[in-house]
Parts: C-alpha cells; structure tokens; sequence
C-alpha cells in the first residue's frame, strides 16, 4: 500500500502570495501543494493536506492522523513558538512529524529562535521558501523507505 502523508499548514498561511511576499514568496499555498502533489505522486505516495488558522483543529488532524498516516509534513506558523498542546498532540501522534517553516526563522526576531515543537520532530526544515516543502517531502519519504 502506498505511503499516506499528512501535509497540515497553520494559522496565516491561507494568506500565502499576498502574506508578506518578502519574506514568504508570491505562491500562494495551492501552487506550492500542487507541485507537492505532483512529486509525490512521481513518489508513488499519497498526499492528504489541511490547513487551519485554530489551535484546536490542528490538534485534532494530529490525532485523527494517527488512524491513517505514515508521516507529517507540519508548518505550524507562529504556534511553533508557543504551543505546548500542539506540541503534546505531536508527541502523542507517536508519528515522524517534519516541522517545515518557508523562512528561516534562526534569521529573524529573537521570539522566532525557539520551537517548542521541534524537540518531538524526526527533523526541522526551514529557509528555503516552498522548495523547504519539497526538502521536507524527501526526506520523510527517505526515512520511512529505509
Ligand atoms: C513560518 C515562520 C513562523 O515564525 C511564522 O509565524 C509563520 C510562518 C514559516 O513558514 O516561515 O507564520 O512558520
């Protein structure tokens, strides 16, 4: 059977292409979930997306995710920072959760340093713009592989 994977995006990120261009890039989310969609399946794998502006729906596609996926590409937007549930639903997926940011959050304010979610991640990607997705994507599928 064919890897499923969960690609769960966070608050603000709906406003993708129009959000803060300089920082973010002019794709909007569905440009860059179209050509993830595209390699994943040149990957043979299944892709199931989500994206909430709520802490609480974000939790609950973590949990239900249990039931059904194989890994999780996960930018978490500004709860990255602060969100211990989100952090404890992670955990709790008991599932490899890629925590994948499009700025490299190291290079900007201070309050951006700190995950808290990063500690119960297989991995962090971030910097890259939209190819962090496709970074993101790759390496999961490489670890679930070998
Ligand atoms: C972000 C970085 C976060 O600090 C910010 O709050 C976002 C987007 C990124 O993808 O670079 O909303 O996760």
């Amino acid at each position: 059977m064919a890897l499923q994977i969960l690609v769960l995006n966070g608050p603000n990120l709906n406003l993708l292409g129009t959000r803060e261009p300089e920082i973010y890039g002019t794709d909007t989310l569905d440009d860059i979930l179209t050509d993830l969609r595209t390699m994943a399946e040149e990957r043979g794998v299944e892709l199931r997306d989500t994206q909430s502006n709520s802490e609480g729906a974000l939790i609950d596609s973590l949990h239900h995710a249990r039931g059904w996926a194989d890994g999780v590409i996960f930018n978490p937007g500004a709860f990255t920072h602060y969100s211990i549930a989100l952090r404890d639903a992670v955990a709790a997926s008991e599932l490899p959760v890629v925590e994948t940011h499009l700025s490299n959050v190291h290079a900007r304010e201070e309050f951006r340093h700190t995950s808290v979610l990063s500690a119960v991640c297989l991995g962090v990607v971030g910097g890259f713009g939209r190819h962090s997705y496709f970074a993101a994507l790759d390496a999961l599928l490489r670890h679930l592989e070998s």
